[in-house]
């Protein structure tokens, strides 16, 4: 942890913007297009977990119950290394020395926890031979978005987000960073039937942590105690989690996430896009958002 640390602190300076970069029709960060082969070819184990989402529907949170589900509840045990350190993000590719996802992952002890935000079809195909057990967050449209744009403003290597007006066409239009919201989670909710994939909703996760983490230990195949359940469930509210240097990314440079511009744990709330979206957005978005999900038997209760 101290040397992938020490690797970014000193490559700060090669960080920038990255254009996007399409793969096989999916926009991607530049650094992620120009590796790809080795993502494609990665090669999964039977016991490796994936958890996969669409950028900022819950990525970190999940990340987090998992881990404390496999210490048992060891708080002490999860705070051992940052998330990033403890579960590595499949595709990154940052500039080197800092190691990609893929080298870092090389190195990881089985069984492994894998972070990545790839749509359904750019997921390497190992993970699918392999039969790998996968977790899949998704969270209501207007709210990932409204996330994502406060991210995008203090993520110093995706691109700029530019007037809120624009960003929202580009969301709607699968123009941000790793695509369409709308391919991704109905792909993964219609591939359910055949792979091993526990789908999970941010908005579930909000209304009954404890219900959904049953959920995922289940998934898991672990069982715990009622008392550390509930331990589980308190490290990984919102304000515990905002306060924790292992989970907040602040051991993160500000070259690269600049938590001055907007906190990485930045509101935790269903239903924020309401001060974000005009009464015309919303009207316009829930007309497209009616034409796009149509038929896909997928449905976010706190979506309209
Ligand atoms: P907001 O920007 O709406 O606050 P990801 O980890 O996929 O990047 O998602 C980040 C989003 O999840 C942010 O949303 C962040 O605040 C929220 N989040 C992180 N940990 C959370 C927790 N324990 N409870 C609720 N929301 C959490």
């Amino acid at each position: 942890p101290e040397n992938y640390t020490k690797a970014l602190q000193e490559s700060q300076d090669v960080f920038h913007r990255f254009p996007l970069q399409l793969v096989h029709g999916i926009p991607l960060m530049e650094p992620i297009a120009q590796q790809w082969g080795p993502i494609e070819n990665f090669q999964a184990r039977p016991d490796d977990l994936l958890i996969s989402t669409y950028p900022k529907a819950g990525t970190t949170w999940m990340q987090e119950i998992v881990d404390l589900i496999l210490v048992q509840g060891d708080v002490e045990k999860a705070c051992r290394a940052p998330t990033h350190i403890r579960i590595p993000f499949l595709e990154i590719c940052s500039p080197p020395p800092v190691p990609s996802g893929v080298q870092q992952l090389a190195n990881v002890p089985s069984p492994r926890v894998i972070k990545t935000h790839l749509p359904f079809q750019l997921v390497p195909k190992s993970f699918w031979e392999n039969r790998c057990k996968v977790i899949y967050v998704a969270r209501n449209a207007k709210d990932n978005v409204v996330s994502y744009y406060f991210f995008d403003q203090m993520n110093k290597t995706q691109p700029e987000p530019g007037p809120w007006e624009l960003y929202l066409q580009m969301f709607m239009d699968g123009k941000l960073a790793w695509g369409s919201w709308y391919d991704h989670v109905c792909r993964y909710w219609a591939e359910r039937a055949n792979h091993c994939i526990l789908y999970v909703f941010y908005e579930d996760m909000k209304e009954d942590p404890a219900r959904e983490i049953r959920r995922v230990m289940d998934f898991l195949e672990v069982e715990l105690p009622p008392q550390v359940l509930e331990k589980i469930v308190q490290q990984t509210s919102f304000q515990i989690m905002k306060e924790n240097p292992m989970t907040n990314y602040s051991s993160v440079p500000s070259t690269i996430f600049d938590q001055t511009v907007s906190p990485f744990m930045r509101k935790g709330q269903v239903g924020d896009w309401k001060n974000h979206f005009t009464v015309a957005q919303s009207e316009a978005f829930d007309a497209h958002y009616q034409r796009r999900m149509e038929g896909t038997g997928l449905h976010f209760r706190t979506q309209i």
